[in-house]
């Protein structure tokens, strides 16, 4: 196997499947805003996006709000305990319904703005100030869904809905997953903690992802792995 330090790049701007060989994208990957406008549409309108566990929606009408760069989100466990995804926009004058996460006090999502109340399932149910508007049909009316996928516990939504589906993406991920930590599927979220990085998002991702300083920052994580 080549070394990953050899001196010479086996494509051009450091871009190759094989981990081994790829390099450090060019600096302008990191700050352009035309690469960030196509990683907008290919990676983040396009790709399985990790939102949260279902252990944070342990009952009917809890709910966690999620951004996808511009676009709002919420997840809500319905009254059959089925966990249900939506644009978090109303259909009515597009007002942001739910903020953060929580527990809904009653079965319904209503919106902060004139009042238009939907049931956990996304239909509408209450359309306050429709009465006088000629043909108006509540039965047609819900909020716009969000694929929505489970893997061991952790929830994915996907923006689009032409792109490959979870299972297609996640190949033998379960397998893999398995052969290091068996007991994945019965995990559960004992705590979160958010913070904002001031720095380009594959900054964060690609540094996590390999883990060349882990002996050095996080000896305590791969003190097992050493020996
Ligand atoms: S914008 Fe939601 S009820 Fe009007």
């Amino acid at each position: 196997m080549p070394s990953p330090f050899s001196a010479e790049p086996t494509a051009p701007l450091g871009f190759d499947r094989d981990p081994s060989r790829s390099r450090t994208l060019p600096g302008h990957y990191y700050f352009d805003p035309g690469i960030f406008e196509q990683e907008r549409r290919k990676v983040f309108h396009h790709s399985w996006q990790y939102v949260g566990h279902v252990s944070m929606l342990p009952e009917p009408g809890s709910y966690m709000t999620r951004n996808i760069l511009d676009q709002s989100v919420v997840l809500v466990r319905d009254r059959q305990s089925e966990i249900r995804a939506f644009f978090n926009v109303c259909q009515h004058r597009a007002h942001q319904l739910l903020k953060g996460d929580g527990r809904l006090a009653a079965a319904a999502i209503t919106c902060p703005y004139h009042a238009w109340t939907y049931d956990l399932a996304g239909a509408l149910r209450s359309a306050r100030g429709a009465e006088s508007i000629v043909d108006f049909d509540i039965e047609t009316i819900r909020l716009s869904p969000v694929r929505l996928a489970g893997f061991l516990g952790f929830l994915f939504v996907n923006l689009d809905g032409a792109a490959p589906d979870f299972e297609t993406v996640a190949g033998e991920l379960a397998a893999e997953v398995a052969a290091f930590s068996p007991n994945a599927a019965k995990l559960h979220c004992a705590y979160r903690h958010e913070y904002p990085l001031a720095a380009n998002w594959k900054n964060s991702v690609e540094n996590y992802s390999e883990c060349f300083h882990c002996p050095i920052s996080h000896r305590g994580l791969v003190e097992g792995a050493l020996d």
